[in-house]
């Protein structure tokens, strides 16, 4: 297994995991989705891959035999979006392991290098990840990675509380 920036052509696979991320936070989320989840998970994920391809999130990928098996995203924002995403804020967005891979430490990998991109971009101030409350691997991981809880919290657009967790670069 090894872990690289992102590349095009591994978009399709990419395309298939962050879908099932996409899909496993609105299935924990209280939205009413029973209609149409293939179609809001198919334009949540469209959204995010065009930001990466763009060049506007970075992106991770843990490869085995050339097949991504788990990415991790994060978000530089260049402008004041909203209190707490301020300039210079890299949002850890997204991590996600195949459930057949999972606690071999690859998460762990896949935000450690993400970490070290953000540390070498001379606009990043801090770091921050938002974990739903009760998730338990999302917590545990952001933990093991240097991050720790701070006091703010804010409700998810999907009814979830969310806890804000930060680092410094
Ligand atoms: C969160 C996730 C990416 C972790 O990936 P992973 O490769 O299994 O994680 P790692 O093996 O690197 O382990 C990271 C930490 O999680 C813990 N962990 C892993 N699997 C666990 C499990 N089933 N139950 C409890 N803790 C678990 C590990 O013990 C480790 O913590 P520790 O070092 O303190 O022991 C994976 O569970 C996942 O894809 N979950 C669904 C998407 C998600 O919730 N993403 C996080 C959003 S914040």
């Amino acid at each position: 297994m090894e872990i690289i920036n992102y590349h095009p052509r591994f978009k399709g696979r990419l395309y298939s995991l962050m879908g099932e991320f996409v899909e496993s936070q609105l299935l924990t989320s209280r939205l009413n989705i029973n209609d149409g989840l293939a179609v809001q998970v198919n334009a949540i994920t469209e959204f995010n891959l065009r930001n990466i391809g763009l060049g506007l999130d970075w992106c991770t990928l843990a490869v085995e035999e050339d097949v991504p098996i788990g990415f991790a995203t994060a978000h530089l924002y260049r402008n004041n979006a909203s209190k707490l995403m301020s300039i210079g804020v890299v949002e850890f967005s997204g991590v996600y392991v195949d459930l057949t891979c999972r606690g071999k430490g690859i998460g762990v990998s896949l935000d450690k290098r993400l970490i070290e991109i953000a540390k070498s971009d001379p606009q990043t101030r801090k770091l921050l990840a938002a974990v739903k409350e009760g998730n338990v691997c999302g917590e545990k991981l952001k933990r093991r990675v240097g991050f720790r809880p701070t006091r703010n919290t804010y409700n998810g657009e999907d009814g979830g509380i969310y806890r804000i967790f930060q680092r410094r670069p």
